[in-house]
């Protein structure tokens, strides 16, 4: 063998050991997850939520004080049962749901919160609870005018920030100007108000909306599916054994037909509000 052949084969020899060290060095030196008998150990489970979504979290008052309720509380008081730990609810913006997850202040986000290729990269996401689709809330006089996708050119139309209707507003109705706001509620002021033309947002909630308001409804228009069809539970990336655990738990709900029971029971009385 040549001295240069040698050097070379020498040389491929350290990478090649270099890197297997590597590899496992970055293995062992991994974090433990915790995720699980973190919360058991405290007792109290931190459920991050912005309670601004009617069916799913909306603010309530029980007793004469203020508390959250809907589809997605119903969820987490069944899960904190099973894990025999309290739920306390940080009340939050919907950016800030996936904010508070992101930075490990809360074991989990629930929020109607859409699973998507891109959020799978920042969070672990459970199984899925829920099926939503796109619409578009307008002023019931207008329901001849706005019948297309092109008809808001020019208007301005809404969705709620940090959401996935930003993406849905702005790649499905290009030419309307598009308006972002902390809360559908102002949307639906600004709606009724005048100022603004259409709301982008999720049959589910869209629906609570317009039985409340007689001069509200749903444009007649399809919009595309999109990816994020679908509800989930968000765990800060490596949560792994509180994911599983709420996975074996949201599965029994689903059998039992429990979760369709929480959605007529949120209707009602979301209504009543
Ligand atoms: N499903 C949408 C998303 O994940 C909207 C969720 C808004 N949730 C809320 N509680 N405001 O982007």
């Amino acid at each position: 063998m040549s001295v240069k052949k040698f050097f070379v084969a020498f040389m491929v020899a350290v990478t090649a050991v270099s890197l297997v060290a590597c590899a496992s060095f970055s293995k062992s030196s991994q974090k433990e997850d915790t995720s699980l008998s973190d919360v058991q150990k405290r007792g109290t489970l931190v459920v991050a939520t912005s309670p601004d979504f009617a069916p799913f979290e909306f603010k309530t008052l029980k007793n004469g004080k203020d508390t959250v309720a809907g589809i997605d509380v119903e969820l987490t008081k069944e899960i904190g049962k099973e894990l025999g730990v309290d739920v306390h609810f940080l009340n939050v913006s919907f950016s800030n749901v996936l904010a508070s997850v992101a930075v490990g202040k809360a074991d989990y986000g629930i929020s109607g919160i859409s699973v998507t290729e891109d959020r799978k990269n920042s969070y672990e996401f459970t199984d899925t609870y829920f099926e939503s689709k796109n619409v578009v809330v307008i002023r019931k006089s207008d329901l001849n005018t706005y019948t297309s996708v092109d008809s808001f050119a020019g208007k301005s139309v809404s969705a709620q920030k940090g959401t996935i209707q930003e993406g849905v507003l702005t790649d499905q109705i290009p030419k309307a100007s598009a308006v972002s706001l902390t809360q559908n509620s102002e949307g639906v002021n600004e709606l009724k108000g005048g100022q603004i033309s259409g709301i982008v947002m999720e049959s589910a909630i869209a629906e609570g909306y317009v039985s409340t308001n007689d001069d509200l409804t749903i444009a007649n228009i399809t919009l595309k599916e999109v990816d994020g069809s679908s509800y989930a539970i968000a765990l800060p990336k490596g949560s792994i054994a509180l994911r599983n655990k709420i996975n074996t738990i949201i599965r029994r709900l689903k059998k039992e037909g429990k979760i369709d029971e929480y959605v007529k029971k949120a209707n009602k009385d979301s209504e009543s509000q």
